[in-house]
């Protein structure tokens, strides 16, 4: 059973999505991929969720194509295009399907370049598959010899098992009973990021809203996490260097890591 992020998607894009948090996420997009050339490079978003990545790189000119697993997230962003002037009208290319299926990785090859894709780009997505190892190496194989992996996974924490609990309980329960788990978790939350970071948690980065983000937090199941080092063993035994990884905020968030392919 999986959380229905296509659904938190919708709702965030028709409550709380605006032009400010599409800068923000803009900014944040092109910090993770500082100093790679986007116009005209063709770039796989796996898992593109409400499409701020995917919309991004396509209105700064690159090759796009997206792909995920939830019906819902196609419908909200051709919606959100509304919010990228320059590619408002354009279609943009998304597969429907599983990372881990192998029909799905085989239309995205023949979607993209003979070669590979110059970027693959999954943030937050692969340690939701139920199988984090499998969709790594799935999505590795979609880059290009010389191509860029951009990858960002839960971080391995003494309190992921209690948040392993907490997600298959959301998806395993009534309506009411999630409702219950959101909001009674939502103030808990709320106080340790306040703690551990020091920073207002209502200020969030890419574009993102405290709200939505707890939604998705104490509901997003399947959930896998891992260790910075145990990211740069895995992806590293599939041959890339690792030129960037970047520690999340709060100990239970996402590492975010820079691979690149050997030529
Ligand atoms: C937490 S959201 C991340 C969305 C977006 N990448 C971002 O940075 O905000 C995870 C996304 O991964 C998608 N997803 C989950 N399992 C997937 C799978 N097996 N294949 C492709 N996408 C998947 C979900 O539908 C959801 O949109």
């Amino acid at each position: 059973m999986q959380f229905d992020f296509g659904q938190n998607w919708a709702e965030f894009s028709d409550h709380a999505l605006t032009s400010e948090r599409v800068g923000q996420a803009r900014t944040d997009f092109l910090r993770l991929l500082e100093g790679i050339p986007m116009l005209g490079r063709s770039i796989l978003d796996i898992g593109f969720g409400q499409g701020l990545s995917l919309l991004t790189a396509a209105s700064l000119g690159a090759k796009v194509v997206g792909c995920d697993i939830n019906p819902k997230c196609g419908d909200v962003v051709r919606r959100n295009r509304k919010f990228f002037p320059n590619i408002a009208d354009s279609e943009i290319p998304v597969v429907i399907g599983s990372i881990l299926d192998e029909a799905t990785v085989r239309t995205l090859q023949e979607q993209g370049p003979a070669s590979g894709y110059d970027i693959v780009h999954s943030w937050g997505v692969l340690h939701h598959t139920g199988d984090m190892r499998q969709a790594i190496a799935n999505a590795a194989s979609l880059v290009k010899p010389g191509g860029y992996f951009v990858v960002a996974l839960y971080n391995r924490h003494w309190s992921s098992q209690l948040w392993l609990a907490v997600k298959w309980l959301y998806v395993k329960s009534p309506r009411i009973v999630q409702k219950l788990l959101v909001y009674g978790l939502y103030p808990v939350i709320w106080f340790a990021k306040l703690l551990v970071t020091g920073a207002n948690p209502w200020r969030k980065e890419r574009g993102m809203d405290f709200f939505y983000d707890v939604v998705d937090w104490v509901g997003g199941y399947p959930y896998e996490y891992a260790s910075i080092d145990e990211v740069k063993e895995i992806v590293g035994s599939m041959g890339f260097e690792c030129l960037r990884a970047v520690a999340a905020q709060v100990p239970t968030g996402c590492n975010e890591f820079l691979f690149k392919k050997p030529v």
